[in-house]
């Protein structure tokens, strides 16, 4: 039997590295070898799994990092720029979904797939990537039919359309080889006119407590297909971030996307 994957986390005490750490203490394919939090965070030197035996602390800087497999990120940017230091020194793997990273450090993330495996995604649920696939295909099999994409959220979310419908939007624009900037229809209230051939319309519920769903229609004459996704629990992305880590380990150098995963 091969050895655990040795992990560390980056943004250990946030709401993704708590989610992770809850399915790392039942996951015997990986050792949680690092958990690194912010500098001046109250978890800072705190024990991560409290009790007697175990002896791993929050670290807030990766000086003191053993050797590891890989490192996966949900943190911020300044901490993600950190961690890849430390990666591209020793030649260890980065799983990431940190957003909101500005060009320099997107550039420098892409510098690195030259030398280290490098995995990001700025969704980790593995249904929402074969949702993605399933869209692509249907959406350049039909270009004629009518699209629709349609989300829903808890009552909290403050943008709109999710991030992940805006994705959809723009595999299924690609798989067309149209823009979605030109081809995007955002609202409709009063009296918007007729369909516009080619387009493709958004459409927001928000409410409760509900996790994330996104629905893909691609309507034709007499018939229509409906592609759907619902999550109904966050951990859904620190699953899909942990098979992403697994499949990552032993990769060669590259920027690899959940889609290879899959
Ligand atoms: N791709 C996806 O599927 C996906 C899903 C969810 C979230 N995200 C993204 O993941 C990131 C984290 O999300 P979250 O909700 O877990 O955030 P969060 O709850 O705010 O947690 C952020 C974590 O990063 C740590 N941190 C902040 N600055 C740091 C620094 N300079 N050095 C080291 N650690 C630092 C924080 O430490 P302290 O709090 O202890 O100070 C905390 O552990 C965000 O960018 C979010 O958009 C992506």
């Amino acid at each position: 039997m091969s050895r655990p994957v040795r992990l560390a986390i980056n943004g250990a005490s946030g709401r993704m590295g708590q989610a992770l750490l809850g399915l790392l203490k039942e996951d015997p394919a990986f050792r949680l070898d690092y958990a690194v939090v912010a500098p001046g965070s109250e978890s800072d030197g705190a024990s991560v799994f409290p009790g007697p035996s175990d002896a791993l602390r929050y670290a807030h800087d990766w000086s003191q990092a053993p050797a590891l497999d890989v490192v996966v990120d949900f943190s911020g940017p300044e901490a993600l720029a950190a961690a890849l230091d430390y990666c591209l020194a020793n030649g260890t793997a980065l799983v990431t979904g940190t957003t909101g990273i500005d060009s320099a450090l997107e550039a420098r993330l892409e510098g690195a797939c030259e030398h280290i495996a490098v995995l990001r995604a700025a969704n980790f649920s593995l249904g929402v990537t074969m949702l993605t696939r399933l869209l692509r295909e249907a959406a350049a099999a039909f270009p004629a039919w009518d699209l629709e994409i349609v989300e829903a959220h808890h009552g909290h979310k403050q943008d709109a359309p999710s991030g992940t419908a805006l994705a959809l939007g723009h595999a299924a624009a690609a798989a067309r080889n149209i823009d979605l900037a030109t081809a995007a229809v955002y609202s409709r209230e009063g009296r918007p006119g007729e369909r516009v051939d080619g387009s493709i319309g958004f459409a927001v519920v928000r409410g409760g407590d509900i996790v994330g769903e996104h629905h893909a229609l691609l309507i034709g004459k007499g018939e229509r297909i409906e592609l759907s996704h619902r999550a109904t629990d966050r951990s859904v992305f620190a699953r899909g971030a942990l098979q992403a880590a697994q499949w990552l380990h032993g990769r060669s150098a590259g920027s690899w996307q959940l889609d290879d995963v899959l």
